[in-house]
């Protein structure tokens, strides 16, 4: 098929870019800058220069390629304060809205047959019942103040994706990403903080988090666009576990003071309410459904081995 990824080249792109060549896929790639077109080639791509947030260059670069298939996996999330979780996803949220729009009435000016996005698969579900939640349970319908406009955000990508019947509109809810090129690499924001003892267990600590290797959603993904079907798709590792397990456990295998454990109020004076929930009250994913209709598995089954392994 011919491919066309926007968010090319970024953490979840590198991956991806190479096994959609590797499965024998024509891939054009997209990016903002002119700098990154020779990585793009180097990976096997077409490159294509285009800024996601601008209708027209959008509307051209895919109306050149007239690709089969497009892949959006584009977020611009940076640092992340979650004291000011919607201010610091701002841009990621314009990508999901006016760039998930813009991807679509594109894609369906040279009628592609598929369009496969990127969503999250961790906090953004609903906090009551059970731990782990699979597709058919609900988005948070009360997130917490500073975080609203980020889950409005993947709300409108999900609705217009599964909404564009047009295409089979694909949506991936991937686990919180580490690897190469992620925050929960060396030198990435996540990691560092927890090297530095600045990421501390607030409160129980039983917010559950569902994590998966950045190798192993590439691979997920080439599975949707094979053979995935109009839906949504949680791509997770097989071990969703509490903060209060898994960031001792991290702390431990990269030889770093165990983690401080702090109250929640004072949680909530250093992270914020978001952050709070994303610590204590957060909901894992189940891969269930992946694992059953894409013919996936990660080859990274938990991050208890996986952490070391990138
Ligand atoms: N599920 C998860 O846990 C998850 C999901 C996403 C990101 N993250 C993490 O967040 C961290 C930061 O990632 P990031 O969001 O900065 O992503 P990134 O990994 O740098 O990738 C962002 C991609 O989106 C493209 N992009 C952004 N804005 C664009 C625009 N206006 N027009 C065209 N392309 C645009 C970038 O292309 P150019 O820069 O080439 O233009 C790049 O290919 C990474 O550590 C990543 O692992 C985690």
């Amino acid at each position: 098929m011919r491919v066309f990824v926007a968010g090319a080249t970024g953490a979840i792109g590198k991956q991806l870019v190479p096994r959609l060549i590797a499965a024998g896929h024509e891939v054009y790639g997209m990016t903002r800058s002119a700098s990154k077109q020779a990585l793009l080639s180097q990976m096997g791509a077409v490159p294509v220069v285009a800024d996601a947030l601008d209708a027209d260059q959008v509307a051209e670069a895919v109306g050149r390629a007239k690709p089969d298939v497009i892949i959006h996996q584009l977020t611009a999330i940076g640092a992340l304060d979650t004291r000011h979780f919607d201010r610091d996803f701002a841009r990621t949220n314009r990508l999901r809205t006016e760039g998930t729009d813009y991807l679509l009435s594109a894609g369906r000016a040279v009628g592609v047959r598929r369009f496969v996005a990127q969503s999250y698969g961790a906090w953004p579900y609903i906090r009551t019942g059970g731990p782990v939640k699979s597709e058919e349970d609900p988005l948070d319908p009360t997130p917490a103040r500073e975080m609203r406009e980020t889950i409005a955000a993947i709300r409108h990508l999900e609705q217009a994706v599964l909404g564009a019947r047009w295409t089979e509109g694909i949506v991936l809810r991937y686990g919180a990403f580490y690897g190469p090129g992620t925050s929960m690499a060396p030198g990435g924001q996540q990691f560092e903080m927890v090297r530095r003892r600045m990421f501390p267990l607030v409160g129980d600590g039983g917010g559950v988090w569902s994590f998966i290797h950045v190798a192993d959603a590439a691979e997920a993904t080439v599975a949707a666009l094979e053979r995935g079907r109009r839906g949504i798709y949680n791509i997770v590792d097989d071990d969703p576990a509490p903060v209060a397990e898994w960031l001792p456990a991290l702390a431990q295998q990269i030889g770093a003071k165990a983690p401080m454990r702090v109250p929640r109020f004072l949680g909530r004076l250093f992270a914020g309410e978001a952050g709070v929930v994303v610590m204590t009250d957060a909901r894992g994913a189940s891969n269930a459904k992946a694992k059953r209709e894409l013919g996936w598995r990660p080859a990274h089954s938990s991050w208890r081995q996986g952490f070391t392994a990138s």
